[in-house]
């Protein structure tokens, strides 16, 4: 394999592995272990990919895999959302290494979408010190460079199927300066101008939505995010509803 070439920001520390179980899994595992904010695993392949509501993620040799690990002074409630400045790093890094060839959109809760084809999938997973206090967040994010998966039910593209094949090690190199850039911001002024970012980039607002809840469905219009990164629906009655998980739905038929 040759040698990887990323640039790391000041306070990130890289974690590079040919291959792993799940990047997000290494990542926990070294938290448990004490490893400090800023750690990213990066991988070529995982052998047990995960995505969110235990799918499985293929991860075949050429996409990126990587996860971040941060200890953010914050309650989980509030560190949850630094999903959508994960999702508007990495779109913002797909836009300029792809010399703005591609600018994908941001879909609720945290996938990245071309031509109403996800991209890239993101999935968050935490830990808590006492109470709801953060002790650590990992953020997995999987960007389809050369493949796509095959699925029917849920259409992908790729990079390289747009016509685009890029470097992974100059994308994830761009996601970290991304991501330096966007964090003292949200540091020094919350989640607003992230929340404006990634609504600039938001994928169905306007349109139909079916959000597919634990216990009931909900049909009507996405009419935009909450304060708190909530979607929030309005049902032809005109009765709104902010919803904070769940799946979401478009005309498309994507997810
Ligand atoms: C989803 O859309 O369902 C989320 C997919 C997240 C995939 C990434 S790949 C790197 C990291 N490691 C994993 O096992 N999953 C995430």
């Amino acid at each position: 394999m040759t040698a990887r070439t990323i640039r790391l920001p000041e306070g990130f520390h890289l974690h590079e592995l040919e291959a792993i179980d799940s990047t997000n899994d290494e990542a926990k595992r070294l938290a448990d272990k004490g490893a400090q904010s800023g750690a990213l695993v990066l991988a070529r392949t995982q052998t047990s990919g995960r995505g969110r509501r235990g799918r499985a993620w293929s991860s075949p040799v050429g996409n990126l895999y990587s996860s971040l690990l941060l200890r953010p002074t914050c309650s989980l409630a509030e560190a949850a959302r630094l999903t959508f400045l994960i999702a508007v790093s990495m779109a913002e890094a797909v836009e300029m290494v792809t010399g703005n060839q591609v600018r994908p959109d941001c879909k609720w809760p945290n996938d990245l979408m071309v031509n109403g084809r996800k991209i890239c999938g993101i999935l968050l997973e935490s830990a808590s010190n006492q109470g709801s206090a953060t002790d650590y967040l990992v953020i997995g994010t999987g960007v389809n460079v050369a493949f796509a998966p095959d699925d029917a039910e849920r259409p992908a593209t790729s990079l390289s199927a747009l016509g685009a094949p890029v470097s992974v090690d100059e994308l994830v190199s761009t996601y970290l300066a991304r991501i330096a850039h966007w964090l003292p911001i949200w540091e020094d002024k919350g989640f607003g101008p992230v929340r404006e970012a990634w609504l600039s980039r938001g994928y169905g607002i306007g349109q139909p939505v079916v959000a597919r809840l634990t216990e009931r469905e909900l049909s009507g219009t996405f009419v935009g995010l909450d304060d708190d990164g909530s979607l929030v629906l309005r049902e032809d009655s005109g009765t709104e509803h902010r919803i904070g998980a769940g799946e979401v739905f478009f005309a498309t038929g994507s997810e």
